[in-house]
């Protein structure tokens, strides 16, 4: 018998699956808020011109594209851990902290998953309930088995603080607990400063393993105010492990420009497990690719070419947040009158909306409007030309049956 004759196709993945339902509808006031690209008010996803000047210097001064080593360019790994921890740091200083240059912050959850399968073979790793839908798949992959810990409290549109600390507080040692940094996806809802520094009293009471996702450094408030949350745990464990990612603060997506940074008690034992991440990575694959490397590095170290992305990246963050203005606005225009304020106080692309399945299908088979099953919103999709239609079509899903 073939290998193949027996299969059936596996399920479309459920967001870029909708990808390809959007771009086969043909009805032309389609609107696709799912996938989690960033696009401008023209409904593009541009280039940032920072990385296309940075791309410029690249093609003149690029001489080689020989290997990089295992673990990326010395350059690239600084700038990630400034970014991460703010210049200075003393776990920088301490040299606490390794970095590899990985593809994509997806490539960096799971060479990280990798090498704590090697090092926690028997752990659990628990997830935000919700959390990306990718998660649970990378860490099942890895071997791992996964469980949930509250995070949403769909009542009161926020966080379940209580729900959240209390499963925490019973994750057994040496377990691994996975937390957004920023612009939790898909829910929008953040931990304050002072959630954050219970988070890191019970990582370190408990003794698990905190893993934090920071794929939206700089488009929830700042580049600074974005990182607390995980300053509050490095503050506090003696070990942890961060993956990061340049495709959406970058708009680097297709280059697979990410990271996964470890930080250990001591430089010795942070020298250790770096030669054993090299190992997981030697065996997936090799050695990460240059291009997205090189576009962040010579942003980064050239102070004119900084600003300029700086400011990228807030024009980014100010126009999700004036279009989050723009729907509840929009909504409440239209009489809609369930209480839609959360949107403005969600942070990053996303949003719960509190859409029903029934609703999202509604919107996307009458409307031609692509929302995730369970009502996450990427409100980066919404501009001025769709707006009146999508309020107007959400009015109308929402209106009271009868
Ligand atoms: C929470 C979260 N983590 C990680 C990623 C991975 O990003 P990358 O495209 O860099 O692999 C994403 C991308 O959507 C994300 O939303």
């Amino acid at each position: 018998m073939n290998l193949f004759d027996t299969l059936t196709p596996a399920p479309p993945d459920a967001i870029l699956g909708l990808t390809e339902a959007f771009k086969a509808d043909e009805r032309p006031e389609k609107i696709n808020l799912g996938v989690g690209v960033y696009q401008d008010d023209q409904g593009r996803t541009p280039v940032m011109a920072s990385v296309k000047a940075a791309e410029k210097v690249l093609l003149e001064t690029e001489s080689s594209k020989s290997y990089l080593s295992i673990g990326g360019a010395p350059d690239y790994k600084t700038h990630v851990q400034r970014l991460l921890l703010g210049e200075g740091h003393p776990a920088l200083h301490a040299e606490r902290v390794r970095t590899a240059h990985t593809p994509g912050g997806t490539g960096g959850l799971r060479v990280g998953a990798e090498l704590l399968k090697q090092l926690r073979p028997d752990a659990t790793v628990w997830l935000s309930d919700p959390t990306w839908a990718n998660h649970r798949g990378i860490f099942t992959a890895a071997g791992f088995r996964v469980e949930v810990y509250p995070y949403y409290d769909a009542a009161h549109k926020g966080l379940n603080e209580a729900g959240m600390m209390t499963a925490l507080d019973g994750v057994p040692a040496d377990d691994i607990v996975l937390l957004h940094v920023c612009c939790h996806n898909p829910t929008g809802v953040d931990l304050t400063e002072a959630q954050w520094s219970a988070v890191g009293r019970l990582a370190a009471d408990r003794r698990w393993t905190p893993f934090l996702d920071f794929a939206y450094q700089g488009l929830g408030v700042d580049l600074e105010t974005d990182r607390r949350g995980l300053l509050a745990l490095v503050d506090q464990v003696p070990e942890l492990f961060v993956a990061s990612s340049f495709s959406k603060n970058f708009g680097l997506y297709r280059e697979r420009t990410g990271a996964l940074s470890l930080m250990a008690a001591t430089a010795s034992a942070a020298t250790a497990a770096f030669s054993h991440l090299e190992k997981t990575i030697r065996v997936l694959y090799s050695n990460p690719p240059a291009h997205g490397g090189l576009i962040v590095t010579t942003v980064l170290n050239d102070p004119a070419l900084r600003e300029q992305w700086e400011a990228e990246v807030a024009t980014i963050r100010e126009r999700i947040q004036s279009v989050r203005s723009a729907l509840v606005v929009g909504l409440k225009e239209r009489g809609v009158d369930r209480d839609f304020s959360f949107i403005e106080s969600q942070k990053g692309m996303f949003s719960f909306s509190g859409l029903t399945d029934s609703q999202v299908a509604f919107l996307r088979e009458q409307k031609g409007i692509y929302i995730v099953k369970g009502g996450r919103i990427n409100v980066a999709g919404i501009t001025s030309g769709n707006l009146d239609y999508l309020c107007d079509a959400l009015a109308e899903a929402l209106k009271p049956a009868g």
